[in-house]
């Protein structure tokens, strides 16, 4: 039962829809007040009447019974009380029966989210700056799985370009087979970085001309390429497990080499396309944007020309119903600028096209990347948390079995919590210390509640208890417990709607917060028979709730901590 939809059901107010009604009840952070709360606020102008009169008759109108116990206005507010053991009742038996699909929807049916995420760039490091776009990706793909959409996740790889030249000029120069392949990825960053430091002149004349090889098909040039490829792919991709991240298409940037000239023509014979300097552009002033570059002057495409081709590609290939790309805000120009270039070509679907910008991560102790050789690797971040994870274990219980087990999920966990628990477009500075901190609002303390409701969960089938109903009237900490629960699937929707995994990272922290209230007020197993089923069932719901909402953000649940 959604409390918030079947009030607002009830509510009729002139020129004002009913998901607006429902988006704005809020609940109150003390409880005597009302468990739901509408400010009139909002619809003072639409009414032209004062906040405090609309509550007054809205009040008036509001038919009070069924699930809505009481209802009153204050100083501009309409205040909801509801029946707390029909909530407990409604809510619990929701859970319960939903279990690992409590929280999702069919919502989403027969439509399709196309989710472009992580877009690694080959050969290149894959660093702390990767970390927001990978796992607010994941967690988008996740989430919009879970409410029935179809999700397409790509990774936009980053293969195009004339620093492959470079790439196989430093590895005839400096490089070696075994070492390359002993190194990996590493191996070849480094090589690259000493071309950027060392290269002569010559060097870079070569290098240009062993990127005209790989655009021309030269095989000894294309076999290198493609083996900087796997190397890269194959360290990412052991990363994206640990992550627990996958892509349903590496389509990358070189993937629409043969796919840029239909739009090119396109856009000359649409009249887009004007000469300026030699190169190539679409005239964006209108517009108050520089123009968008199309060809360079010697005829080569850019990033832009080849994200026009994708964009055209999705469509035509998934027929998407949206087409998020989950980029740092420093790409807005880009994305506003080959948006705008679709909708001038007529694509009614560049409305689709959603640029889900997000800030920064830098470290506590130290800055982020920098381009010759001071770079901070994802993979270094994740392995130094979880080394963290399994000392602050080990102080906690070293009696603990499977300790390596729990920390890589604790460890990689507060990595990706780190990223999620913010507004995406807040710049992050991650600190292992707070992340790792039981107490804080942290993915460990939702992982350590987990596992504390898990444990009084397993002491109650020992003692041979079962707790298939049982209801009181609960008390003020079960009811909030009750409440928080209640919001879970208005909370993942509102995620989808507005790109937001945050939303639930603070659901899971708030609800644990609420749980851990309810588990030292109240008594469960010591209960008597009535109570104790029926906090048995609010524990059990508790961690399902909680455990969904770290599933959807990429975050295992240990089952003892
Ligand atoms: N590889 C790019 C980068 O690292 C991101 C690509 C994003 N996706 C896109 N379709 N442009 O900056």
């Amino acid at each position: 039962m959604d409390y918030r939809r079947y009030i607002a059901e009830r509510i009729l107010i002139d020129g004002v829809k009913k998901e607006e009604i429902e988006e704005n009840l809020a609940v109150p952070p003390d409880s005597s007040m009302g468990d739901y709360a509408l400010p009139c606020f909002k619809f003072a102008k639409v009414l032209r009447k004062s906040p405090v009169a609309i509550a007054e008759e809205l009040k008036e109108k509001f038919p009070v019974g069924g699930e809505i116990k009481e209802v009153s206005a204050v100083n501009g507010y309409l205040n909801f009380k509801v029946d707390k053991r029909s909530l407990a009742e409604e809510v619990l038996n929701q859970i319960l029966t939903e279990k690992e699909r409590y929280g999702a929807s069919e919502e989403g049916k027969g439509k399709t989210v196309c989710i472009d995420y992580s877009s690694v760039n080959i050969a290149k490091p894959f660093h702390i700056g990767h970390l927001s776009t990978t796992v607010l990706g994941g967690a988008l793909y996740r989430i919009f799985q879970f409410l029935g959409y179809r999700a397409v996740g790509i990774n936009h790889l980053g293969d195009y370009g004339t620093q492959f030249g470079k790439l196989i000029c430093a590895y005839k120069h400096w490089g070696n087979k075994e070492e390359v392949e002993k190194g990996g990825i590493h191996a070849v960053n480094d090589l690259y970085v000493r071309f950027n430091n060392e290269a002569t002149e010559e060097m870079e004349k070569e290098a240009r001309e062993y990127f005209r090889l790989i655009e021309s098909g030269d095989q000894e040039a294309n076999a290198l390429f493609e083996w900087f490829k796997e190397l890269t792919l194959s360290y990412v991709k052991k990363i994206y497990d640990k992550l627990h991240i996958s892509f349903d298409s590496y389509a990358g940037e070189r993937f629409y080499t043969d796919k840029m000239q239909p739009v090119i023509d396109e856009l000359n014979e649409k009249k887009l396309l004007k000469e300026s300097e030699g190169a190539k552009i679409v005239d964006l002033e209108k517009f108050n944007m520089p123009p968008c570059l199309i060809l360079r002057s010697d005829g080569a495409s850019l990033y832009a020309t080849r994200d026009l081709a994708a964009a055209i590609y999705r469509k035509n290939t998934y027929d998407f119903d949206k087409c998020l790309y989950v980029v740092a805000y420093q790409q807005n120009l880009h994305f506003k600028q080959v948006f705008k270039v679709l909708e001038l070509m007529g694509k009614e679907w560049a409305k689709d096209l959603v640029h889900v910008a997000y800030g920064m991560v830098s470290l506590e102790d130290g800055a982020m990347s920098t381009r010759k050789g001071k770079v901070v690797w994802l993979e270094e971040v994740i392995n130094k948390c979880v080394e963290k994870a399994y000392t602050v274990i080990d102080e906690k219980n070293p009696a603990l079995e499977n300790k390596a087990e729990v920390a890589e999920k604790v460890g990689v966990g507060a990595v990706v919590f780190g990223a999620l628990y913010n507004n995406k477009i807040k710049d992050i500075v991650f600190s292992y210390d707070k992340a790792l901190n039981f107490e804080g609002e942290t993915s460990v303390y939702v992982q350590y509640t987990c596992a504390r409701a898990r444990s009084v969960l397993d002491k109650a089938i020992a003692e041979g208890y079962s707790w298939n109903d049982g209801i009181i009237e609960p008390c003020a900490s079960e009811a909030e417990l009750i409440k928080a629960l209640a919001s879970f699937p208005a909370t993942v929707k509102a995620a989808a709607e507005n790109y937001e995994p945050s939303y639930i990272a603070r659901f899971a922290v708030d609800a644990a917060q609420k749980f851990n209230k309810f588990y030292i007020d109240c008594k469960i197993l010591q209960a008597g028979d009535e109570e104790r089923k029926f906090r048995l069932r609010l524990t059990q719901a508790a961690l399902i709730a909680l455990t969904n909402a770290l599933t959807l953000l990429g975050i295992g649940v240990p089952d003892k901590m």
